[in-house]
């Protein structure tokens, strides 16, 4: 089974939506609630990403047997330097955005903390995408 998401670009009314639809389908799968408050919390981050940084992009679920996948994408601005952009703290943020409550340099650190597993590629110029797994039925070590 797969999900597919739209995420627009800096509307804050519909900020949220894929990530809470997930959180409500993964919670009718039965899946346990500590993974799914993991998955939902670093879908919120990623989805909020691509709508504040990345100029509005989608976000995929793929339900495996094993693991769940997440892929988010969009063609934005890129990110020049990944290992700082993954740094607690470091935000990009404008005072706008700040002011709303975004912008605290926590959403990346918090992805990678959650998933099993999280990739970031980017392009400057060109795009970003993030790829998180998430294994079922597995003990975490972290
Ligand atoms: N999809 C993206 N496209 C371009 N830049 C991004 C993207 N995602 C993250 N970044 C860059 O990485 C920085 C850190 O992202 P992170 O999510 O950790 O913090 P934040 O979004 O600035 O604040 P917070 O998530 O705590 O509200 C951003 O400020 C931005 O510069
Ligand atoms: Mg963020």
């Amino acid at each position: 089974m797969k999900l597919t998401y739209s995420i627009p670009s800096m509307d804050f009314s519909a900020a949220g939506k894929a990530s809470t639809d997930v959180k409500k389908t993964l919670a009718q799968l039965g899946l346990d609630r500590d993974l799914v408050k993991r998955i939902a919390v670093a879908m919120y981050e990623g989805e909020m990403n691509i709508a504040i940084h990345g100029g509005g992009g989608t976000a995929e679920i793929e339900f495996s047997p094993d693991r769940i996948d997440i892929l988010l994408v969009d063609r934005g601005p890129g990110i020049a330097d990944i290992a700082l952009a993954m740094t607690e703290g470091f935000s990009t943020a404008s005072e706008e955005v700040r002011s709303m409550g975004f912008g605290a340099g926590m959403g990346l650190p918090n992805m990678k903390r959650n998933a099993d597993e999280m990739t970031v590629e980017s392009r400057v110029g060109e795009g970003t995408s993030v790829r998180m797994r998430f294994l079922l039925g597995a003990a975490r070590c972290a």
